[in-house]
């Protein structure tokens, strides 16, 4: 099962593709996050990235691909993955679909969360980041049970350089030029379910459990998992 999750900076793909990913048994690879651990362990690919990301503009092409590309081969996403921040561009759609193809695999859902500009802008500055596990929080929506901690792992809890407000608007902006024509995309081939993400947390996150519906089960060396909702 092949998830895309697709949305506005802030729509609140991250956060649902942990509380779904969780649910559905699913790995989850958010490009963002892939990027942010590369910045922190100072690779190349984490230098070249950087500057892009300051400025809320998307990194080339070529290297998320190759990035995303090599994190898909890894043995943990056998069963399925949701893609949170991957394709947002139609060249990187056209790829995914490609080395999905020579794997006898196809896209099966694009998960669009539609939420305002207002919202978009609401949740951004008010967004907290667990320093460790990535985990996403919010002061008013969505606040973690003991001030600057994370819930899940006990990290310390950071607002991104990106979330201010110059570059979120830089980031919505790049979002209509670019990512705009990927949702088109996956309408036009049939795969594209829109969700309110408007919606309290919980509810959107049921709405997306039941646009997937069921898991199908797969069989990894001869063994049946199905152990998913
Ligand atoms: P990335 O990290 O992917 O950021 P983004 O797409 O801008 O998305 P966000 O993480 O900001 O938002 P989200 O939708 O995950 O919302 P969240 O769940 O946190 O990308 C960052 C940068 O990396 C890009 O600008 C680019 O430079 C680069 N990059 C990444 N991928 C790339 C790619 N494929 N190609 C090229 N460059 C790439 O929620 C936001 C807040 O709202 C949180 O505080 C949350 O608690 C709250 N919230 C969530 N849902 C709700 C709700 N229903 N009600 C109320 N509050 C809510």
């Amino acid at each position: 099962m092949i998830i895309i999750l697709l949305g506005a900076p802030g729509a609140g793909k991250g956060t649902q593709a942990d509380l779904i990913g969780e649910r559905l048994g699913l790995v989850t690879i958010a490009s963002g996050n892939l990027l942010r651990e590369n910045i922190g362990n100072g690779t190349p690919l984490g230098l070249r990235a950087d500057a892009y990301m300051q400025r809320g503009e998307l990194v080339p092409d070529g290297l998320v691909i190759d990035m995303v590309t090599a994190r898909l081969k890894a043995p943990d996403v056998a069963r399925g993955v949701i893609l949170d921040g991957f394709p947002r561009t139609l060249g990187q759609a056209q790829a995914l679909d490609a080395n999905l193809a020579a794997q006898h695999k196809q896209v099966d859902r694009a998960l669009y969360l539609k939420v305002t500009d207002e919202a978009l802008l609401d949740r951004l500055s008010g967004r907290w980041i667990c320093r460790n596990c990535q985990a996403s929080y919010h002061e008013k929506f969505n606040p973690p049970r003991v001030g600057g901690v994370c819930d899940l792992c006990g990290g310390e809890l950071y607002q991104r350089n990106d979330d201010r407000r110059d570059v979120m608007e830089n980031r919505l902006r790049v979002y209509f030029d670019q990512t705009m024509p990927v949702i088109e995309y996956y309408q036009a081939n049939g795969t594209l379910v829109e969700i309110d993400g408007a919606q309290d947390i919980e509810k959107v996150g049921e709405d997306l459990l039941a646009a997937v519906g069921p898991v199908p089960a797969v069989v990894v060396e001869g063994v049946t998992d199905s152990s998913a909702a």
